[in-house]
């Protein structure tokens, strides 16, 4: 834990306008990452990264081809750590977290999405969202219940029984985020989840994604299109591991259909 950054740290709440009435859910703090790759060779993901969420705030973060934004999010799903800095949860330091709190975050508090879904291909898409539930100590019986309604949800009532190969890549993506809804979890991460899909279906997840935020759920998506980011609310620009630049989208795109499209 780099303590300078701890001990500066409360000054820089008075920057945050004009949402500062709001709660801050993520406050990251000269979030470093190094990977070793043997020997003497290092990258450094992230390079001292500053960044702030507030409760219930839609976010893209943009930028290059290996600036940092995969890193950035593991680490903020804590799928993985920092190598330094600082990583406030609703106000618990993260680095400070046994592995009993941090399972307790992935499992309740955090839902994520990959780009490539990351679905079970041997298990229909109802097991594939009921399954993680199980860590959560859930009954079999209540685990399908959530996971029916997950789907439900995402418009695939329809198709629960169908395994990843037998669905669409705009359906995949649907069943990875009933996964993580399922959780009923206050945050999501998306990691360029219309990365693989054509721009119509990728506009069917964005309707998804808006009306989660409709809810009061935080997102952070990752994503190379400006089309996705200006869904939000917020850009994050990051550029060799720090945020270069945020900006509040002033002419939000809405959703083009209201509800959820079946494709
Ligand atoms: N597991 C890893 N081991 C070593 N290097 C990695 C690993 N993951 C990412 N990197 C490197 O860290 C940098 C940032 O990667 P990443 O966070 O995936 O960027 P982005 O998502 O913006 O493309 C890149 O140089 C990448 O090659
Ligand atoms: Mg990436």
């Amino acid at each position: 834990m780099a303590t300078d950054s701890v001990a500066r740290a409360p000054a820089r709440v008075e920057d945050l306008t004009p949402s500062s009435a709001r709660e801050l859910v993520i406050r990251a703090r000269d979030l470093r990452k190094v990977y070793r790759l043997g020997g003497d060779v290092a990258v450094h993901a992230l390079r001292g990264l500053d960044l702030d969420v507030v409760t219930g705030e839609y976010a893209a973060i943009m930028g290059p081809s290996g600036s940092g934004k995969s890193t950035l999010l593991q680490i903020l799903g804590c799928l993985d750590v920092p190598s330094d800095g600082s990583y406030l949860l609703s106000g618990d330091e993260v680095a400070t977290l046994d592995e009993e709190g941090l399972s307790t975050i992935r499992n309740r508090r955090i839902g994520f999405v990959f780009q490539a879904y990351n679905l079970l291909p041997r298990a229909n898409a109802l097991d594939n969202v009921a399954l993680p539930l199980l860590y959560r100590g859930m009954g079999l019986r209540a685990r399908r219940e959530r996971a029916r309604e997950a789907l439900e949800r995402v418009g695939l009532a329809d198709r629960m029984d169908h395994r990843p190969n037998e669905l669409s890549g705009g359906q995949k993506q649907r069943v990875a985020i009933a996964r993580a809804l399922a959780a009923d979890p206050d945050i999501l991460l998306a990691d360029e989840p219309t990365g693989n899909l054509d721009s119509q279906t990728g506009q069917e997840i964005l309707t998804l994604f808006d009306a989660l935020h409709g809810e009061g759920r935080t997102i952070l998506i990752v994503t190379h299109e400006a089309e996705v980011a200006e869904h939000c609310e917020r850009i994050i620009r990051i550029r060799d591991g720090v945020v270069e630049s945020s900006e509040q989208v002033t002419i939000r795109r809405r959703p083009l259909v209201s509800g959820i499209a079946e494709t």
